[in-house]
């Protein structure tokens, strides 16, 4: 399956120079708002997604699939949309994308409960198509929202869909890995969707470059 266990390590063979810019003005995009800031909550969010109906996929869905994790997390994760694992069982990541995802987190310290982990889209498309713009545009104030109720000290998009609704644009991901791009303020860091790994398995040693990035981002960014 390729999931095999991501372990820290001290020292990283570098075949391939990581290009560390700082943020770039091209990445930092507008602020955002949600007017309903001052009174959300957890409830009302969750309530909210759960009876959505912004888009069509709400005729096609079993149920959504809000996020989990940590409440509080410093790193929030933002991956596609739900699988059908996901739909299933109303959890992000939870397939073999998902395994790989609990074993890249691992390799830099990190475990689940300690991180948030939602979608661009709460809901699964149909035969898991990639997500329509209109449909991406309906959820997004619910990431927005997500955002503004954890307050992670870093956000990390899982692959080309994710980077690009944060960081409104439409560049390719190789473009986008190795900066530091901002989503409502708070940093932004690109790496490989880990369902796009699963295919391409000679990509891994990138994921651990970017990975590395994102870490070292996180602490430049601890204040
Ligand atoms: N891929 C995603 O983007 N999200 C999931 O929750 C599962 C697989």
């Amino acid at each position: 399956m390729g999931i095999d266990v991501w372990l820290p390590r001290a020292s990283m063979p570098v075949d391939e120079p990581l290009l560390i810019e700082t943020v770039s003005d091209s990445f930092k995009s507008e602020t955002d708002t949600n007017t309903s800031v001052a009174k959300d909550n957890w409830f009302d969010l969750q309530t909210e997604i759960n009876h959505c109906t912004k888009c069509s996929l709400c005729s096609t869905r079993k149920q959504t699939v809000f996020g989990s994790g940590n409440k509080q997390a410093d790193w929030m994760f933002v991956g596609e949309s739900p699988g059908q694992h996901e739909e299933d069982q109303g959890l992000p990541f939870v397939g073999n994308a998902g395994l790989l995802f609990t074993e890249m987190i691992r390799a830099i310290g990190l475990t689940r409960d300690e991180i948030f982990i939602t979608n661009v889209i709460k809901c699964r498309s149909p035969n898991n198509r990639e997500p329509h713009t209109d449909e991406i545009k309906n959820c997004k104030d619910y990431l927005i929202r997500q955002q503004q109720l954890i307050k992670p000290k870093i956000i990390v998009a899982l692959g080309h869909i994710a980077a690009q609704t944060l960081l409104k644009t439409d560049k390719p991901l190789a473009e986008l890995r190795g900066k530091t791009g901002d989503f409502n303020n708070t940093p932004v860091v690109v790496i490989y969707h880990p369902a796009y790994l699963l295919r391409f398995l000679p990509e891994k040693h990138k994921a651990w470059l970017d990975l590395t990035y994102a870490l070292q981002t996180f602490k430049n960014n601890e204040g």
